[in-house]
């Protein structure tokens, strides 16, 4: 199955009745397995959790920890871009020069980098001078 199929499918399932805007993610990881995410929203707002953050958290409930694409969908008059925080946790998997797709429902579409996304990422080798980092 292709990403854009396996996200278009589980955006359907984004539990969003707070801002109605439902958001789908799928990924294949590097071992070639897609992982797919649905955007799941709390009463408590910021309990509320991202399309990508599903894809990622299903990806290491299956083990594995390396993302080689990842894609993602909504109804948006442009194509719908991560949020920061989503842009952090994409780029905890994903090397920079791994192309993150970003569609909307009528194929308007914007193909990126991680890099992109996440230019100057704070990442493990900021920490290398504490012992045991
Ligand atoms: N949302 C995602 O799931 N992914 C994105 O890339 C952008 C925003 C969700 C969070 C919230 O449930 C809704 O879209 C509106 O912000």
């Amino acid at each position: 199955m292709s990403l854009l199929k396996a996200a278009t499918a589980v955006r359907e399932n984004a539990y969003a009745p707070y801002s109605r805007f439902k958001v789908g993610a799928a990924l294949r990881s590097t071992a070639g397995n897609i992982y797919v995410g649905a955007n799941v929203e709390n009463v408590a707002y910021p309990e509320g959790t991202c399309a990508e953050a599903g894809a990622i958290a299903a990806m290491c409930a299956g083990g594995e920890y390396q993302i080689a694409e990842l894609l993602v969908i909504s109804d948006s008059p442009m194509p719908v871009t991560p949020c920061g925080g989503c842009r952090q946790k994409i780029a905890e998997f994903a090397g920079p020069d791994v192309v993150v797709t970003m569609i909307n429902l009528e194929g308007k579409t914007s193909v990126v980098t991680v890099a992109d996304l996440l230019p100057g990422s704070f990442s493990a080798a900021h920490m290398a001078n504490v012992n045991d980092a």
